[in-house]
């Protein structure tokens, strides 16, 4: 067994392949182009890369629905081409993380091909890889085996004429779901799992991870909350820790790195999962504090509520800050930009950074989603047509029917994945820079101002001051290791974190405004703003932080020096 690398003291950058670079010239992004753009995700200060899924996929779900495990998408490069980024990287002194997705696989995956073929497990090994039942009957019409909704696509359920049976996908209709209690299921898992280890990959983002052991007696969900109404029956399922203790035995035989995503988990099972001599995974990625601003999904939009951030943020840092480990992010590939949710358009530049350091300085281990770091917004569409999110589509058909569409698509606007998978910003070149050809999907027009190269020469740009966060934390012992505490927590404008280790005497303090106007703010009992040291404010430095007070959306990061109590 060899020892998980202190991944408590990196940080991540995520790449969705396909919007990052492309550098063979069809417009779709590539393994050619992150090698190009290595050097840059190493300037940024980060210490690993995790890749959204690369492997071959017809992509009904850009790349989680895939057709082979041990491959390369032919739109993205080869294998040759991804050992010259896994060495460039190393080289670097950056770690690499794939995407492990399997709950699921394409319907164009061989095993499903030859499973829609049914017959005894004898006769075909593949029969039982997915999950088949028989329709249920009403006279003549055939019903699927329950009631579950899928989380993208209406029914969980589809009838395969072929093999005359019904397979379950909890996602889309394109990404049945796989049978892990078949144990040769689990083997094919170990063996990519060691295929890519073998090859010097040093860890796996885990695809919801919680959701591949099912309650097979496939019990009815409550038909009242449909898009999860299955979710009992198939999330945490009876046999999830042996699993996961299988997979963990093999990911420790290389020191790998393993972090699960998990929809709709809670405190209690992140501790679960990540603590204690059951430990099957390092940590988790929850999505509580991606809900201030909606309901159950984000396609049920609300105003954003700042005391529901809070209240997710200190959630997680207090539940898992001493025992556990938290997992930090505020963008990746499923949720729209940031600052269109929770910051603001008008004040751009003031709210990227400050979401920066809102997150950035809690205790866990952060990941950067590409473009997040140059504060990419969401793009604004004119039809439904130009979209290519299956969940987005679906939810416009489906939700709020009888609205105008003028108001479905705003829905969309708010809240659609593709707003984070529009092409990286790299220039004010044409299509950003991303490529020489029209690219796979809208460039957003904000490029012009919003793009890397500018960033890099403006000192007080989004792209330094994420820099900046990353360098500071790496070199404090109190923004690693510290306990959290949130001050003020009933405020709505103000967001006030504190960092402190114990037996030192200092603490550092992250004030966040949320608002659009100045706002005043006191200190937490005890401390005087006049002993300490500012060290990071997100206005220009010839606008001094004036004491007492919050520009718009001001963020600043004070160290006190102080007996600890
Ligand atoms: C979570 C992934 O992040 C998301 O992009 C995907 O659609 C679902 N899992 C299904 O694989």
């Amino acid at each position: 067994m060899k020892p998980v690398f202190d991944y408590r003291r990196m940080s991540f950058y995520q790449i969705w392949i396909r919007s990052f670079a492309d550098g063979n010239g069809d417009g779709i992004g590539d393994l050619y182009g992150v090698y190009d753009k290595l050097e840059y995700i190493h300037s940024l200060g980060v210490d690993g890369i995790w890749f959204s899924p690369i492997y071959p996929s017809p992509n009904a779900d850009y790349g989680y629905d895939i057709s082979d495990y041990r491959n390369i998408h032919p739109d993205y490069g080869t294998l040759e081409q991804f050992r010259k980024v896994l060495d460039r990287a190393h080289q670097m002194g950056l770690k690499v993380l794939l995407d492990l997705v399997i709950n699921h696989t394409s319907d164009e995956h061989p095993w499903f091909l030859e499973s829609c073929k049914g017959g005894s497990p004898e006769e075909n090994p593949y029969s039982d890889y997915y999950i088949w039942r028989d329709p249920l009957f009403k006279g003549e019409d055939k019903l699927p085996p329950n009631n579950w909704y899928s989380q993208f696509e209406g029914l969980a359920w589809e009838y395969n004429e072929q093999r005359g049976q019904y397979y379950l996908h909890v996602f889309a209709k394109k990404q049945p779901d796989l049978n892990m209690d078949n144990p040769r299921v689990r083997e094919e898992v170990k063996g990519i799992m060691r295929f890519w280890l073998e090859m010097g990959v040093d860890g796996f983002r885990e695809d919801v991870i919680t959701f591949i052991s099912k309650n097979m007696a496939l019990p009815n969900g409550n038909p009242f909350l449909p898009a999860i109404n299955g979710l009992p029956f198939y999330n945490n399922g009876p046999n999830l820790l042996d699993y996961l203790q299988e997979f963990r035995d093999v990911a420790q035989e290389y020191g790998a790195l393993q972090v699960g995503e998990a929809p709709f988990t809670t405190t209690a099972s992140a501790l679960r999962y990540t603590t204690g001599k059951h430990k099957v995974l390092d940590m988790m990625i929850q999505f509580d504090h991606m809900m201030a601003d909606c309901f159950l999904t984000e396609y049920v939009h609300h105003r954003f509520s700042l005391r529901k951030l809070k209240r997710a943020f200190t959630k997680w840092q207090n539940a898992l800050g001493k025992k556990g480990w938290n997992a930090l992010y505020l963008e990746n590939h499923d949720h729209p930009r940031v600052i269109s949710r929770y910051g603001s358009h008008k004040f751009w530049k003031e709210s990227g950074k400050m979401l920066a350091a809102a997150y950035l300085f809690q205790k866990g281990t952060p990941f950067i989603y590409q473009g997040q770091e140059l504060g990419m917004t969401n793009i604004r569409l004119d039809s439904i047509d130009q979209y290519e999110d299956v969940a987005s589509k679906h939810a416009y058909h489906t939700f709020f029917k009888k609205e105008p569409v003028s108001r479905r698509l705003l829905r969309i606007y708010v809240s659609s994945r593709d707003s984070a998978r529009t092409p990286m910003q790299w220039s004010r070149g044409p299509y950003a820079g991303f490529s020489g050809v029209r690219p796979w999907f809208h460039v957003n027009p904000n490029y012009l101002r919003i793009n890397a190269e500018s960033e890099e020469k403006d000192p007080d740009s989004i792209l330094h001051f994420y820099r900046k966060c990353l360098q500071l934390r790496k070199n404090s012992d109190v923004l690693l290791w510290g306990d959290y505490h949130e001050y003020f927590p009933k405020s709505k404008q103000l967001f006030m974190y504190g960092r402190r280790l114990e037996g030192r005497d200092e603490q550092i303090l992250v004030l966040c405004s949320f608002s659009r106007k100045a706002i005043p703010y006191r200190l937490p009992k005890g401390l005087d703003e006049s002993s300490a040291e500012l060290l990071l404010c997100n206005y220009p430095e010839k606008t001094p932080h004036q004491r007492g007070m919050l520009r718009p959306y001001e963020t600043v990061l004070l160290r006190f020096i102080q007996k600890s109590s």
